[in-house]
């Protein structure tokens, strides 16, 4: 664990906290949650999960809850057949709920759209009669490159309406990434927008799939929502605009049942190599389990709740917790377009206010961001719907925890802390909020149902008070089913490390407590976390020394008071190129802006040190800890393995003389 992510400063905080925070007997009493569900579950895994299933509805029946026989690739529900996007929307119709808000959809401008089960049911209709007049069939692959619009939504259902598997890429993601995805998946058509609204301001989007799908021959169509008004350039039979294509068409569309394990969606994600993962997720297990753990983690009552997850649909936690989740479960919810600070930073809280928010679903990085603007900002409006907060991506320190449920939820809501990934596909650990005495910074227990265990080098269990890796002992049923298309790298990744015991490696570190709750304590692999971002070094990396004037660059994840960690990289210049000006502010922000370029702005490193030297191990290995401490201002550690000693000290002087 030496090679541990930068967060050595959170976690003395961690390890040092002992608060915890029971339910009120007047939540505990209302919970969908009770502490039986554990034992239930533990008396009958399947059962439990066959139970589950069962909220869901199907056209035909599973004969297996679950096929382990191909480990690690899982099937659940084996036989079974379901229309995703029936259970997300026509079924509350039809239960007679057509009437009850589906999403409450805030532009960032301050416009505003109102839509209803029954409208979503149309729109969603009239886009799947769309696509399939675009040629789309079942089985081929869709990129979505939008906003935080409907219209991003209406087309993941109409996707799985029809049975498209889906690729939602980041809207902040750069030409150059999005080309990558659109190749890797082969995807047909790319439905995009004009242009997005980032801070008060439009910025194009189009450009950026023009670009992309000029090199990516898979491409048939690219289908344009207009959204702000920016002039586009236009390739006649190819390029179609939505208002042109969808608007017109029928409003009824029959759904067609779909094996269980049909594939609903490809979620690319950053690895430890330059090249990015596609997740693959497929339809009744995941299903279930992002409905199950919408229904107990957030305690939705989807009569009464409004539900806002304040995640981008370009992530999965838009995918789990704003799309197929709240909507299987005939929630209510909140969609918002844009920036928290946009027009001014109380627009969250005047958010809440204005809806009547109940359930809030945000990040620690933005927890962070708050308590920095102040917590006169949120006092200015009326929280006091909220009965519960949740947190995702990141471990939340006790100090943000302690703020969020005091300041944001009176002292009085239960604050849940979920963990799980891109690959889980749903929660996995998370207190239960009307069960659990939560305790600030542990996510605490795997949910009833799910089973992970921290273990040592060698897969043994550790003691309560141990630390080690975080696995996954038994599978889920809204596991990932693989890497679009690399098989070997699927069981390389995940399976490999403890393929004696068969988990499922997560790439975290992990302890218990005493109690043997479970703490998690950042990536262990060179992944960082940046704002609740997953960021590989290496994709960094080959992004500087795709630059012309870079030989060599290392990445590393510094602890940042607000993002949890930021981007600091160490580059060495090519022969030739002059030192001076290659230090200058211009060269590191042409350096900064090429990341940009190359992977999209939220890579951007926070700092570029121009190094002589790199240090290394003798086998070749950057040591990225040592690079650590200088980016994190402390003394160098341990320097043994290096192949040369000396080349701390160049690094460090060279960094002294430049200031
Ligand atoms: C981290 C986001 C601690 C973790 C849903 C994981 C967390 C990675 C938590 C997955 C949490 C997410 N506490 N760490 N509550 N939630 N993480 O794929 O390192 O974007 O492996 O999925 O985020 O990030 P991903």
């Amino acid at each position: 664990m030496t090679e541990q992510s930068g967060q050595g400063q959170t976690l003395d905080n961690l390890l040092t906290e002992s608060r915890t925070f029971p339910p009120s007997d007047e939540f505990a009493q209302q919970a969908n949650a009770k502490a039986d569900l554990y034992e239930q579950a533990d008396a009958d895994r399947e059962a439990f999960w066959a139970a589950q299933a069962e909220q869901l509805t199907w056209e035909t029946p599973w004969n297996q809850v679950l096929d382990w026989s191909n480990a690690p690739f899982a099937k659940w529900f084996v036989g079974g057949r379901l229309n995703v996007a029936y259970n997300c929307v026509d079924r509350h119709v039809e239960a007679g709920n057509g009437d009850r808000v589906a999403i409450h959809w805030e532009g960032e401008p301050g416009d505003g759209r109102t839509i209803t089960y029954a409208d979503l049911l149309r729109e969603v209709s009239k886009t799947a009669n769309a696509l399939a007049s675009l040629g789309m069939r079942t089985g081929d692959r869709v990129a979505i490159y939008m906003p935080m619009l409907p219209e991003a939504i209406f087309a993941m259902l109409a996707c799985a309406r029809l049975g498209l598997t889906h690729s939602v890429v980041f809207g902040g993601f750069s030409a150059e990434a999005l080309r990558s995805r659109i190749d890797d998946a082969q995807a047909k058509l790319v439905i995009t927008a004009d242009g997005q609204y980032r801070r008060g301001k439009p910025a194009p989007l189009k450009a950026a799939v023009d670009e992309a799908v000029a090199k990516t021959p898979s491409i048939e169509h690219v289908l344009v929502v207009r959204r702000t008004d920016t002039d586009v350039e236009w390739t006649e039979g190819r390029d179609v605009w939505w208002h042109d294509t969808v608007d017109g068409q029928s409003d009824q569309h029959t759904p067609e049942a779909f094996d269980s394990e049909h594939p609903l969606y490809i979620l690319y994600t950053s690895g430890t190599t330059g090249k990015p993962k596609g997740i693959l997720h497929t339809s009744g297990g995941y299903l279930t389990q992002t409905a199950y753990t919408h229904r107990n983690v957030f305690d939705l009552k989807p009569e009464s709740d409004v539900y806002w997850c304040t995640a981008d649909i370009g992530w999965v936690t838009g995918h789990s917790y704003i799309v197929y989740g709240p909507l299987a479960n005939g929630a209510t919810q909140v969609v918002y377009e844009g920036t928290p600070n946009t027009p001014h930073e109380g627009r969250h809280w005047e958010i809440v206010q204005k809806y009547g928010v109940t359930i809030y679903y945000t990040a620690p990085t933005l927890i962070r961001t708050f308590m920095k603007w102040g917590k006169e900002i949120p006092a200015k409006y009326d929280l006091s719907t909220l009965r519960v907060l949740g947190s995702v991506g990141e471990p939340i320190n006790p100090e943000a925890w302690i703020w969020y449920r005091e300041t944001i939820g009176a002292a009085r809501t239960p604050v849940v802390d979920t963990w799980w990934q891109t690959e889980t596909g749903a929660i996995m650990i998370s207190p239960l909020p009307g069960v659990t005495p939560a305790k600030p910074g542990s996510a605490q227990r795997a949910l009833p149902g799910i089973s992970a265990k921290v273990v040592d080098d060698q897969g043994n269990e550790v003691a309560a008070g141990g630390g080690g890796y975080l696995v996954l002992d038994k599978p889920w049923p809204s596991m990932l089913r693989g890497i679009w298309g690399d098989e070997e790298r699927y069981r390389d990744t995940y399976w490999s490390r403890f393929a004696d015991q068969g988990f499922y490696f997560a790439g975290d570190g992990a302890k218990y407590d005493l109690d043997g709750d479970v703490w998690l304590l950042g990536r262990v692999d060179d992944v960082m976390n940046v704002s609740g971002h997953r960021i590989s070094t290496t994709e960094v990396e080959s992004a500087l020394v795709s630059h012309p004037t870079v030989a060599e660059a290392a990445v590393v994840g510094a602890s940042d008071a607000t993002t949890g960690q930021g981007i600091v990289a160490f580059v060495i210049l090519r022969g030739g190129v002059a030192e001076d000006e290659a230090k200058g502010a211009n060269a590191i922000k042409a350096l900064r802006d090429h990341v940009a370029k190359e992977i999209g702005p939220i890579a951007k490193p926070r700092q570029i040190m121009v190094v002589p030297e790199l240090p290394k191990t003798r086998s070749g290995k950057i040591m990225r800890r040592l690079l650590r401490d200088v980016a994190e201002n402390r003394e160098i550690g341990d320097v043994t393995t290096l192949a040369d000693s000396s080349v701390m000290e160049l690094i460090s002087t060279g960094l002294k003389d430049t200031g």
